[in-house]
């Protein structure tokens, strides 16, 4: 895959300047041009037919939000209007920098926020523009209920925000912004995860909060537990039915 990548590399760079004839176009092209004399730049199409698709972001939950496609052929961006001065042409580079965040970066005027700022581009910031970007309208939820692998788990995610942590601090490190996703995978998100500093447990360690061998019954509220938030659940819509 990462030769692979090189060699793709290699071609946007080729096709830049013109040169057809590579041996490293989409293989039925490839045995086509074999040998031809140089082609005219009818080269832009293949190499957008690669990259219009890049998954340039994670797919889930913030979905495949970045589109080189609509970039360079809709809004007439060049190349070099983001590589390399605002992102490497490398997928994920931005993202292992660490700081690839609103709170870091976009929503003060780095990467995608160079331009995504009310004039070049629509913001990272209101709340109209969330949903142009992540697929979603990212209203963060008030309670969950884990019931995988085992029911029932509580967490207060409106009371972690309010005791001042970033949507960084757990988003996209540690969990997806999508309900359900650590649950799609309930072989990993099991106490050894968390003892070993994954999921929850990258805070809850015994120092920067309480440890996830401790205090079970805080995290885990049960069957009994569930039922009995279901039960008064049920009982508030029947008095507002009435
Ligand atoms: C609006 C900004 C923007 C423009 C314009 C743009 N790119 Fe990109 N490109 C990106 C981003 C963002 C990434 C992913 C970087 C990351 O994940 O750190 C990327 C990644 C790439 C990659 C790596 C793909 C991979 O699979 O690793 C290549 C190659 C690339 N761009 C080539 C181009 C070429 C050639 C053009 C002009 C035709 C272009 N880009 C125009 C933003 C842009
Ligand atoms: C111009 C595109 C864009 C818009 C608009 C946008 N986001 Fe994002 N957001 C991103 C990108 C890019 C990431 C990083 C994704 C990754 O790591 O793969 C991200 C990540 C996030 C994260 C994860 C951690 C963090 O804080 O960075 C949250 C939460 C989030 N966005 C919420 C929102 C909310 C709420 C809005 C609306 C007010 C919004 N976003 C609008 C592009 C956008
Ligand atoms: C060099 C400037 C520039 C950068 C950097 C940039 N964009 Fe854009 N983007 C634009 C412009 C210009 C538009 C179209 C204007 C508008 O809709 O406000 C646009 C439109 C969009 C759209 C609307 C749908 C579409 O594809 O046309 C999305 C989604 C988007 N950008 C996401 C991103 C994300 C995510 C990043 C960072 C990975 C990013 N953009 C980086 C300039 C940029
Ligand atoms: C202490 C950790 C933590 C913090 C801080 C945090 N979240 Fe979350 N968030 C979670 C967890 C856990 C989930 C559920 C993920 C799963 O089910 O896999 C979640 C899910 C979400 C979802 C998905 C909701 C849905 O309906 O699919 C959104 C949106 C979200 N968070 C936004 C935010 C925003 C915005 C912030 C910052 C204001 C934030 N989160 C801060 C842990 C956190
Ligand atoms: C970014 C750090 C962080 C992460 C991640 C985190 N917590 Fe917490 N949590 C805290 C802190 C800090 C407190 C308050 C200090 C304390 O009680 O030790 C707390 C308190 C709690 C409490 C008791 C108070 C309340 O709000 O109910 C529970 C239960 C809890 N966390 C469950 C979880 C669960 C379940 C997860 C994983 C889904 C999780 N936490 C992930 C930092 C975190
Ligand atoms: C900080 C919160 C937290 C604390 C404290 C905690 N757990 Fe968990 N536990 C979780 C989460 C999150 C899951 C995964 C979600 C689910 O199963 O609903 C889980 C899953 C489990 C599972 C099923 C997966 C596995 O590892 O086999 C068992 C059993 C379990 N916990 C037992 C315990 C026991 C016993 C304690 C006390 C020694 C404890 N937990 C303390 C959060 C916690």
């Amino acid at each position: 895959m990462k030769g692979n990548k090189n060699v793709l590399l290699a071609l946007s760079l080729t096709l830049a300047v013109g040169f057809a004839g590579t041996t490293y176009l989409v293989a039925d092209e490839t045995k086509d041009q074999k040998g031809a004399a140089a082609q005219p730049a009818a080269s832009t199409p293949n190499l957008l037919d690669y990259l219009g698709d890049t998954k340039v972001i994670s797919v889930e939950p913030v979905r495949q939000m970045f589109s080189h496609r609509s970039h360079v052929v809709q809004h007439k961006l060049a190349c070099s209007d983001c590589h390399t001065g605002i992102f490497e042409r490398k997928w994920g580079a931005a993202r292992d920098k660490g700081d690839y965040t609103h709170a870091d970066a976009f929503d003060q005027g780095q990467y995608c926020g160079v331009c995504h700022n009310g004039e070049a581009a629509f913001a990272t910031v209101g709340e109209d523009n969330c949903m142009r970007c992540h697929d979603s309208n990212m209203i963060a939820p008030d309670t969950i209920y884990f019931q995988k692998p085992v029911r029932t788990v509580v967490f207060e995610h409106k009371d972690h925000v309010d005791m001042g942590m970033k949507c960084a601090d757990c988003h996209m490190q540690l969990f997806d912004t999508r309900m359900g996703a650590a649950e799609e995978q309930p072989e990993k998100f099991i106490m050894q995860a968390l003892y070993d500093g994954k999921y929850c447990g990258a805070c809850h360690n015994g120092e920067a909060a309480f440890a996830s061998d401790t205090r079970c019954t805080t995290c885990h509220i049960g069957v009994r537990g569930d039922e009995r938030r279901l039960a008064k659940a049920a009982d508030k819509n029947k008095q507002k039915a009435q």
